[in-house]
C-alpha cells in the first residue's frame, strides 16, 4: 500500500502492532520458500492503542522493543500496518482512464468518499474492472490518515527499526492467505477444517486440497482480534469488502469472567481452547451468544452484497486472530453460514527450525500471525 521504497528485499520483518499483542517476525526470502528465522511477541495494555489510534506511544515502543528482544531481531527493514477508523477502503466508480491519469484524478474523486480533509490522507487504489460500461471503471480506493501512517512509521523508528512499508492490516491478512493458497503445501492436511456440509455430494471427502481451496471461491477472512473483528471478503485476489466489527476476544473474556465466575487469567486460558475444569456447556453457550453478535454484525453487509449482485455470499471462512481458538467458534460459524470454516495457519507456507517455537506453540500462534506473515511476505511475492 503505502510503500516508502519499492525494492525487492532479501529479508523483511513483519511487525503487527495489534491493540493487544505486538507480533514481530522476520522472513528470509532468498530461498525457494520463505524461511521464518526470528519470532517474538509482547502484550500491550488495552489503553495503549484504541481503535487503531496510538494513545500511549511509550507503552507501544516498549512492547515493540520487548517483542523484538524476544525475537532477537536483526535490524532489517520493517513492514507494518495500520487499521481501524482512520483507514477507509471503498469501491468507487469513475470515468474510464489510464492508471497514470487515475493516480492524479483519484484525489478529486476521493473527496466525495472520504470524510477527512484530502490533504490529510494518503491514497492508493486498484482498478478492479476497467470497463463497467457507460465509459466508466470500478476502483478500490484505500485511504488512510497521513498522520496515522507517519505516526506508526515514527514509532517503529523510535523503537530502533527502519520502517519500509506501512500497509493496511486486512490487506496483509489477505496477502498471507493468498500466499498460502498459491504456495502452501499441496498436501491433504486440512486437519483444522470444520465442514458444516460434509455429507453433501459436492464435498464427498475425496476432494484434494487444491480442489477444496478453489481460488475462484469467495472467501471471508475473519480476524477475531483482541478488540475488533475484521471481516475481509475476497474473490480471485480482489477484495470485495472490508469492515471492522466492534467485537473481539475481549467480549468473550468478559462473558467468561461474568457468567463462569472466572479470573481474567482463567478466562484467557478458556479463550485459547483449554476448558479443563470449567462448565463446558456454558462456555459453548457464551461462545454462541457472542458469536451470534459477530454473525448479526455481518448480516447487513452480506445482504447488501447479495442485493447489489456483487456476491452470493461466501464459500469459505478462514478464521484468524487470537479468537480463532475460542472453543466452538469455528463450528458455530460453519453452521450458521453453512460453509466450510478453517483456522488460518500461515506458518504452513514457511520453513522454520522446529525449536523456534515451543511444543504445540506453532499451531496455537499461527492464527495470530497472519498479519505479520502477510507483511513480511509483502515484497517477496
Ligand atoms: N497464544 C496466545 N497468546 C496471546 N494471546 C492470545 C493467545 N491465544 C489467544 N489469545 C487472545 O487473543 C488476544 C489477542 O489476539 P490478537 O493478537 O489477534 O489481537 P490484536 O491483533 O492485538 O488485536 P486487534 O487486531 O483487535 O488490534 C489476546 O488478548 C488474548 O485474549
Ligand atoms: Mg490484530
Amino acid at each position: 500500500m503505502f510503500g516508502f521504497l519499492n525494492k525487492k528485499r532479501k529479508s523483511l520483518i513483519g511487525m503487527d502492532i495489534g491493540s493487544n499483542v505486538v507480533k514481530c517476525l522476520r522472513l528470509d526470502l532468498t530461498g525457494p520458500r520463505p524461511t521464518l528465522t526470528h519470532f517474538g511477541m509482547a502484550d500491550l495494555p488495552p489503553e495503549a492503542i484504541v481503535d487503531g489510534e496510538i494513545m500511549d506511544r511509550e507503552l507501544v515502543i516498549e512492547a515493540i522493543r520487548e517483542a523484538a528482544d524476544r525475537a532477537d531481531l536483526p535490524n532489517d527493514p520493517v513492514a507494518s500496518a495500520v487499521a481501524g477508523r482512520a483507514v477507509i477502503v471503498k469501491k468507487i466508480v469513475m470515468d474510464k482512464m489510464s492508471e497514470d491519469d487515475a493516480r492524479e484524478a483519484i484525489y478529486w474523486e476521493a473527496e466525495q468518499h472520504v470524510p477527512f480533509d484530502i490533504d490529510d490522507i494518503s491514497l492508493d487504489f486498484q482498478i478492479l474492472q476497467d470497463d463497467i460500461g457507460a465509459d466508466q471503471m470500478e476502483l478500490l480506493l484505500v485511504a488512510a490518515k497521513k498522520d496515522m501512517i507517519l505516526g506508526y512509521a515514527e514509532l517503529i523508528r523510535d523503537a530502533g527499526f527502519n520502517p519500509m512499508v506501512i500497509d493496511v492490516a486486512s490487506f496483509a491478512n489477505q496477502n498471507a492467505w493468498e500466499y498460502l493458497l498459491h504456495h502452501g503445501p499441496a498436501s491433504d492436511d486440512l486437519d483444522g477444517e470444520f465442514d458444516a456440509d460434509m455429507d453433501s455430494e459436492s464435498r464427498d471427502g475425496d476432494d484434494s486440497a487444491e480442489e477444496a481451496h478453489e481460488s475462484s471461491e469467495t472467501v471471508a477472512l475473519l480476524d477475531v482480534g483482541g478488540g475488533v473483528t475484521n471481516v475481509h471478503i475476497i474473490k480471485e485476489g480482489i477484495p470485495h469488502f472490508t469492515r471492522d466489527l466492534p467485537l473481539g476476544v475481549a467480549n468473550f473474556l468478559e462473558e467468561f469472567q461474568k457468567q463462569l465466575g472466572l479470573t481474567y487469567e482463567t478466562a484467557q486460558r478458556v479463550a485459547r481452547g483449554d476448558i479443563d475444569g470449567v462448565d463446558a456447556q456454558l462456555v459453548t453457550e457464551i461462545v454462541h451468544a457472542v458469536g451470534s453478535e459477530i454473525y448479526d454484525g455481518l448480516e447487513p453487509s452480506l445482504s447488501y452484497m447479495k442485493t447489489s449482485g456483487e456476491s452470493d455470499g461466501f464459500d469459505r471462512i478462514v478464521l484468524s486472530g487470537g479468537g480463532a481458538h475460542l472453543p466452538g467458534l469455528l463450528a458455530f460459524l460453519a453452521e450458521r453460514y453453512g460453509v466450510p470454516c478453517e483456522v488460518a495457519d500461515p506458518l504452513r507456507a514457511l520453513n522454520f527450525e522446529p525449536d523456534l517455537f515451543g511444543p504445540g506453540e506453532a499451531e496455537e500462534l499461527g492464527p495470530l500471525l497472519t498479519v505479520s506473515v502477510g507483511l513480511a511476505l509483502r515484497e517477496g511475492v
